[in-house]
């Protein structure tokens, strides 16, 4: 148990969030798979509950999770609830309450690891739909984006992996000078990381074609989000893929929780309850988890 005990010496506090579809049957193989002694206690958010009683997450589920030291998910989405609700109410609202501003993805298959930023971007929130017109701002903060590409500078730095920015600066010319921007700065604090810039689009065709010229991408929500599904095809599939929301830096960070662990896929409801679906990426979700929370007990002893 020494292993994975907290700063207090105690059992890892967690909270896990089953959610819906095969999130609560990939979530219960992967916590009978924790290595040592956990506290747990489940949030009951879910389409389910949703339905039936118009909540999504409470605030008094919010405070709890912010007391745990890390929240394993399963997954939500449900077809009787409009698309964005479970979505944004439950899921955007935890990464964005805990701050979780690091979307680590991983896929040791084809030693390819992405670093998405997870806070801002065209998942800002920003915008609305006015009759015939529909904006969805992106919006993009030098602070919301240096402390992103720093920690792709660190985890970069950390495993002797090359480094590529990803965006697309030759459209997106406000945002893409911005990433540009910040990413040459602080790429001085990082000389021995060598680093280089592409374009989505292009970046999109050589993960195709030739995925072996990246070792960590980072970039913005909205392309991490897409380019990582795309990573995943290339691998072992979504059922292996996992994922950690995090916040990496302990002196920032608003709550107790360093983050929020979940499989890339979602809570494929075709499958639900068959047994087919793969617990591999919840898992996998776990296992990054339990080395998360050691680094951090590490950390905290050095
Ligand atoms: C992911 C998912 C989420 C996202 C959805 C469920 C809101 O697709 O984690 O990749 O778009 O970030
Ligand atoms: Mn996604």
């Amino acid at each position: 148990m020494g292993e994975t005990s907290n700063e207090r010496g105690m059992k890892p506090h967690i909270s896990v969030l089953p959610g819906d579809g095969i999130g609560p049957e990939v979530v219960k193989v992967a916590l009978g798979e924790l290595p040592g002694e956990f506290d747990y206690v489940v949030i009951e958010a879910s389409a389910e509950r949703y339905l039936a009683e118009g909540t999504l997450i409470s605030d008094e589920e919010i405070a709890a999770v912010s007391d745990s030291d890390a929240l394993l998910f399963g997954a939500v989405g449900d077809h009787r609830v409009p698309d964005g609700v479970l979505e944004r109410g439950i899921l955007l609202r935890l990464r964005k309450e805990l701050d979780l501003y690091v979307n680590l993805r991983p896929f040791p298959e084809i030693g390819i690891t992405f670093v998405r930023e997870n806070s801002e971007g065209p998942y800002s929130g920003v915008g609305g739909r006015e009759g015939e017109i529909a904006n969805e701002v992106n919006v993009n903060t030098v602070a919301g984006v240096e402390r992103c590409v720093r920690y792709a500078f660190e985890h970069a730095q950390e495993h002797g992996r090359r480094l590529t920015l990803v965006h697309k600066s030759n459209v997106l010319v406000h945002a893409g000078a911005l990433w540009r921007e910040v990413t040459e700065r602080v790429g001085g604090d990082f000389p021995d990381v060598e680093w280089n810039y592409e374009h989505a689009d292009a970046c999109a065709y050589h993960l195709a074609r030739h995925p072996s010229r990246y070792e960590v991408i980072v970039t913005d929500n909205l392309f991490g989000d897409i380019l990582s599904d795309l990573a995943a095809g290339l691998g072992e599939g979504l059922g292996a893929a996992a994922s950690a929301n995090l916040h990496p830096d302990p002196t920032t960070r608003p709550t107790r929780c360093l983050g929020l662990f979940e499989p890339v896929h979602g809570s494929a409801p075709d499958i639900a309850g068959t047994g087919l679906a793969d617990p591999t990426a919840a898992i996998g979700a776990a296992r990054m988890m339990v080395d998360e929370l050691q680094r951090s007990w590490l950390a905290s002893k050095s």
